[in-house]
């Protein structure tokens, strides 16, 4: 015989732990770091950016918190990076999931630094073509979005 009023009562807990995890979800609060701790970025269990931090040497301190401001409440209209690949890839992938451009400035060992040796190239997707550029001659500041990382 099916005991309804047990498979009730089990739905019943089941339904205030689902409640009491989505309330803990709410109040968990993770901490993204790069740059060696220059830059942080907080987001509540759910993803929902808390806070942006990003550290006064970097940028002048009477434009940190207007920044830190835009990009917390997604007003953020350009992203611009460099030298990480992991912060290239991260900044890809928010470009594209949010419709964001942006540019990224390459590091690249030079001999030449005019365009004649080759040696400064570097692998770009552009219209689903590999292409090679020279990072001293073409760049560095490149399309975030065509740069392939390395
Ligand atoms: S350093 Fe020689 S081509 Fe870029």
């Amino acid at each position: 015989m099916v005991d309804f009023m047990g498979m009730m009562k089990q739905a019943a807990e089941l339904k205030s732990k689902m409640e009491a995890m989505q309330a803990e979800l709410d109040n968990t609060e993770v901490e993204g770091v790069s740059g060696g701790g220059m830059v942080s970025i907080k987001l509540s269990g759910k993803g929902e950016m808390k806070s942006v931090r990003i550290d006064e040497s970097l940028i002048k301190p009477s434009d940190r918190e207007i920044l830190e401001d835009l990009i917390a409440q997604r007003k953020a209209d350009a992203f611009f990076t460099c030298g990480s690949n992991r912060l290239l890839k991260l900044m890809q992938r928010l470009g594209k999931k949010h419709g964001i451009p942006g540019q990224v400035a390459m590091e690249q060992i030079m001999v030449c630094g005019f365009g004649a040796c080759y040696v400064c190239m570097r692998t770009f997707e552009v219209d689903g073509q590999r292409v090679l550029r020279r990072v001293c001659r073409d760049g560095p500041v490149f399309n975030m979005q065509e740069a392939v990382g390395w």
